[in-house]
């Protein structure tokens, strides 16, 4: 198994299955149980979820194929990647640099909160399916100036605890248990909250698509949210590539990690919308979604709180290791370009990350008059700003990168492992790296600043 910490000999991954659990441990995270249930409840729901869908079959896989054969050809993480095809194209590699920043900022405010929720759950608050109590209870801790920070910085002294220890090697192995028991355990709240009564409205509401909602914003956000999801536009998969053996079928691992990270942010959908309608919440709510319904549907369950706290945890679990992944891609820069210590590295970016997430955190409760982006909050903004912005236009630069600076010819070499496995959609890869998805990505972009109306 690879330790991402070994970087003087270069490691790869003990086996295919490694690779594409560790790769599918870093997209399934909170953006899949936290951010895509609420996205897709405040967008419009299926509308959300119809463009969403078009994104991930035209961006989503391509780019995912994109990023993993850049970091496989050169075998090393995304800023050295670029400046090794090209010196001119590093300032890429760090612009992904400062969007991981911003994403673990506010991550790790979000994966406090569910080492909250944990605690909630065995001190037994959870017996209530009443929206006024649930809804307080979330609002009361988010709101709160201390505890929520407390609660941040636990979850980013263990995330740095994995990554100044070399101890993610262990988190693998343990990914191919929990992985499954998360993808289990989801199953089963999913079949309790499809059978309340009222649930099929929120079904209605995530699969059936009302056209008319779809509009600027919500395109944007579902494009977003695509780049968040699976881990791209920030070189995240260029680096894990970068530890795969030259004979491996990168085609094949490209379409199985974004079709896993699919399936549970569907299961995810398929679980928090159906409660919505049927416990009368508000699908449009926001980031609380999760963190409001699911207590509620917990409390209809026999063994409820057990189910409560086994969940949280299997949820803290996905946020850390996509967490790992996140602050990995900041300390191997300091690394590599500024030759930092690692474990000054990881000490110094954890902890400004820590202060950055937060304001994030107090810009929810004392400091929610301060609006920055676009009339947002800080947390919000920090979202915007990374998930919206600097993914997409990230990916969309390395498509033009790799369409027509590294070259189509050599990027097809590289996937098909110089011509020996058979990639016939190769000629339509190809078109869609050089010219669909950066088009597309322009159009959106454009069109959401009201440049251009669609
Ligand atoms: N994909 C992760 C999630 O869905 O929770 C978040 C993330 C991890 C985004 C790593 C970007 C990244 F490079």
């Amino acid at each position: 198994m690879v330790d991402l910490n070994e970087k003087k000999a270069r490691d790869q991954w003990g086996s295919r299955f490694g690779f594409i659990m560790a790769a599918a441990g870093s997209a399934i995270g909170l953006g899949n149980l936290w951010k895509f249930p609420y996205m897709a409840g405040k967008n419009g729901g299926g509308a959300f979820v119809f463009v969403y869908f078009i994104i991930l079959l035209l961006v989503g896989f391509t780019l995912m194929l994109a990023e993993i054969a850049i970091g496989r050809h050169t075998q090393l993480s995304a800023v050295g990647a670029y400046k090794k095809l090209s010196e001119k194209w590093s300032w890429l590699g760090a612009m992904g640099v400062l969007a991981g920043f911003l994403i673990l900022s506010f991550y790790s405010v979000v994966g406090g909160w569910v080492i909250n929720y944990i605690i909630k759950s065995v001190t037994g608050v959870f017996s209530t399916a009443d929206v006024d109590v649930l809804g307080g209870l979330f609002t009361g801790l988010i709101t709160n100036p201390v505890e929520p920070l407390i609660y941040h910085a636990i979850f980013m002294i263990i995330t740095l605890a994995i990554v100044i220890g070399g101890i993610s090697g262990g988190i693998e192995k343990a990914s191919k248990i929990l992985m499954p028991a998360l993808f289990i355990m989801m199953f089963i709240v999913m079949l309790r909250a499809l059978t309340l009564e009222g649930a099929m409205e929120g079904v209605k509401f995530l699969l059936a698509p009302d056209f008319s909602k779809i509009n600027g914003e919500v395109i944007l956000a579902a494009l977003g949210q695509v780049f968040f999801s699976l881990s791209l536009g920030m070189g995240c998969m260029i680096t894990y590539g970068s530890y795969l053996s030259k004979d491996e079928d990168i085609v094949q691992s490209a379409m199985i990690i974004p079709l896993l990270d699919t399936a549970i942010a569907l299961l995810a959908g398929l679980t928090i919308l159906p409660a919505v309608f049927a416990f009368g919440f508000n699908p449009g709510e926001g980031p609380g979604l999760l963190f409001v319904t699911l207590p509620a549907v917990f409390s209809k369950m026999p063994l409820g709180s057990l189910f409560a706290f086994i969940f949280f945890v299997l949820v803290l679990f996905a946020a850390l290791t996509s967490a790992i992944s996140l602050l990995e891609v900041t300390v191997s820069y300091m690394v590599d370009e500024f030759r930092w210590e690692r474990k000054k590295a990881t000490f110094t970016m954890a902890a400004i990350i820590f202060l950055v997430g937060a304001t994030a955190s107090l810009g929810l409760g004392v400091w929610s008059n301060i609006k920055i982006v676009g009339g947002r909050d800080i947390f919000d903004s920090l979202d915007f700003t990374a998930s919206n912005i600097l993914l997409p236009l990230g990916g969309m630069l390395m498509c033009i990168f790799i369409g027509w600076v590294w070259g189509l010819e050599n990027a097809i070499k590289e996937a098909s492992n110089q011509g020996k496995l058979a990639f016939k959609l190769a000629p339509f890869w190809g078109f869609l790296v050089k010219w669909v998805a950066p088009v597309a990505i322009g159009i959106v972009f454009l069109n959401s600043t009201g440049l251009l109306d669609i």
